[in-house]
């Protein structure tokens, strides 16, 4: 069996910004937090620009892009302003992503399939700008098979139902959504397609998923910069690192 491909570790950074923003001015930078990231072994930096700009905001995107040596990814809707904002900065990546103003966080996938007339606009544009574009989708093979269709290079899984059932110590149902997660890693690195993964990842749930062998990136935020307040952001994601390393490799970290 072929190795399987290494896996990277994205930061997303949005909390920082909601810190920040809490009370208007510069502290905490999200900046700082993404070169911290970068010096703890982050392979890449994450962050969502909300249409209603609650963390991130357009000034931290145009710092993060001039300061960053690592590449960015960047969260977006399917909206023209979006599109124009990353066609405008250039990230490495953008994922889009379904955005409701009245959610608290990225509640579900994108509807790759029903949403293809829409979504086909943005995945061309982005392509065509070569940025690499990833569509945040439910781990259903028919979700797969439309951002296949679409012609977008990478998925992102929505590990959030998988998280939620951990959280709940549901047993059988971290066993039916890891199930999910599996088979479609599997089908969609089949069907040609870069598999990522991430939402609501923690020390706990996160080894699990990193062992899915077709998993080429997990993009963790929250829990990251909750944990940096207790033991500092470089501490939490060395540990997060370590615990990927360790679920991706057990042998070769065993005998370390
Ligand atoms: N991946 C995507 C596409 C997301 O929208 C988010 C949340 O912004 C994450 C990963 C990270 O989720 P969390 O902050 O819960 O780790």
């Amino acid at each position: 069996m072929s190795e399987p491909p290494a896996l990277r570790l994205g930061v997303n950074i949005d909390h920082v910004a909601t810190v920040r923003n809490a009370r208007g001015g510069d502290v905490p930078d999200p900046v700082r937090a993404a070169l911290i990231a970068e010096h703890a072994g982050a392979d890449g930096i994450t962050a969502h620009l909300r249409e209603d700009r609650r963390h991130i905001t357009d000034s931290d995107i145009s710092r993060l892009m001039s300061e960053l040596t690592l590449p960015l990814n960047l969260e977006m809707a399917a909206t023209d302003e979006m599109l124009s904002i990353a066609l405008r900065h250039q990230p490495h990546a953008a994922c889009i992503v379904p955005e409701r103003r009245e959610e608290r966080t990225t509640e579900g996938g994108l509807d790759a399939a029903a949403g293809h007339n829409h979504l086909q606009r943005f995945v061309s544009e982005l392509g065509g700008a070569n940025i690499r574009v990833s569509l945040f989708i439910e781990p259903d093979r028919s979700q797969l098979d439309a951002a296949k269709r679409l012609g977008a290079p990478v998925v992102e899984l929505h590990t959030g139902a998988y998280c939620d059932a951990a959280i709940a110590g549901d047993g059988a149902g971290v066993e039916h959504h890891l199930r999910r997660l599996t088979d479609a890693a599997a089908y969609g690195a089949s069907i040609g397609l870069e598999v990522h993964a991430g939402h609501g990842l923690t020390y706990d749930s996160v080894k699990p998923v990193a062992a899915i062998p077709e998993l080429a990136e997990l993009n963790i935020g929250h829990f990251l910069v909750g944990e940096a307040i207790f033991v500092g952001l470089q501490a939490s994601v060395l540990r997060m690192r370590a615990l990927m390393d360790e679920a991706r490799h057990p042998m070769s970290t065993a005998a370390q």
